[in-house]
């Protein structure tokens, strides 16, 4: 079986192509705040990528780098600020936080119409109700990048492997509404999950979203499956010149032959991730003007 790779690049070459053409008709530029804390080094990667992206449509944009010794007060007093910052239509404060700092709190204080990662619970609230506002970027990338492929959801029967609030939640629930790119019968998997692959190996769709490298392979994912690799973890490579390489949650190298579709990694659900952060910030801009959402 020839396995289709779902690239993601393409797909956010178009997305973005599309934001910065409505961004050039539009009254003003949309401002996107990120909160950096501390110096985990995947974080500082990931907000790099962000300002890259803001920059190519041309947005505008401010990132805080904060020490790790930041206190909380600090966090929610520069939060306060940007909510009052007329300029400044998405925060994203870069997760995770460092030890110490209550996470919970600090989500909850960013203004819900500014929640671009759609992770206060105001908004996590409308994704449960079936009426959401803001789409948390990685879940609504995944959709828009299967929707490209015309691979359709509905009815099929999806195993999300993993349960963050940033990916594996609000996806199940997404995938669980009855909309154009969900209707599917959806089960959750996590640590508690007993006999794993009895569960994921029956299933038409299989998100791996656990942030273990390699961890499912060939007993875990049924022939013929469509695979979405959400992992990015570095692992040694002796033969590489960086001593390093990046790998998903999958081991896209067993699976070549034996998935019907497989998002690569790196490459695959990034780029969307990015993409989708642009889209909602795009959003949140046009709500605030009363655009169409089209410029
Ligand atoms: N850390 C890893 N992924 C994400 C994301 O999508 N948003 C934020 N804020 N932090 C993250």
């Amino acid at each position: 079986m020839e396995t289709i790779l779902l690239k993601g690049k393409p797909v956010r070459d178009a997305v973005f192509a599309e934001i910065k053409d409505k961004v050039s008709r539009a009254p003003r530029k949309p401002g996107l705040a990120v909160v950096l804390v501390g110096e985990d080094p995947a974080s500082a990667v990931y907000v790099r990528h962000k300002e890259k992206g803001c920059e190519e449509v041309g947005f505008h944009h401010v990132t805080h780098r904060l020490s790790a010794e930041t206190s909380q007060g600090e966090i929610l007093d520069l939060i306060a600020n940007l909510n009052a910052d007329q300029a400044i239509d998405g925060i994203l404060v870069q997760l995770p936080l460092p030890d110490g700092i209550d996470q919970e709190l600090v989500l909850t204080s960013v203004d819900p119409d500014k929640d671009v990662d759609g992770f206060h619970p105001e908004n996590l609230g409308r994704l449960v109700a079936g009426n959401p506002r803001f789409v948390p970027c990685t879940p609504k990338g995944i959709l828009r990048l299967l929707a490209h492929y015309g691979i359709a959801m509905a009815g099929k029967n999806v195993a999300v492997v993993g349960r963050s609030v940033i990916v594996g939640r609000p996806l199940s629930l997404l995938l669980s509404l009855k909309r154009a790119d969900g209707n599917a019968t959806v089960t959750m998997c996590h640590s508690g999950t007993r006999d794993l692959a009895s569960v994921t190996s029956s299933a038409d769709v299989v998100v791996a979203a656990i942030g273990v490298p390699q961890a499912l392979g060939t007993a875990e994912i049924g022939k013929g499956a469509v695979v979405v690799d959400v992992g990015i973890n570095r692992i040694d490579a002796p033969d590489r010149p960086k001593g390093t390489r990046l790998v998903g949650d999958v081991d896209a190298k067993a699976l070549m032959g034996h998935a019907a579709a497989l998002t690569p990694v790196p490459g695959g659900v990034g780029p969307m991730t990015i993409a989708m952060l642009l889209e909602n910030t795009w959003e949140a801009m046009a709500r605030k003007e009363g655009l169409d959402g089209n410029g």
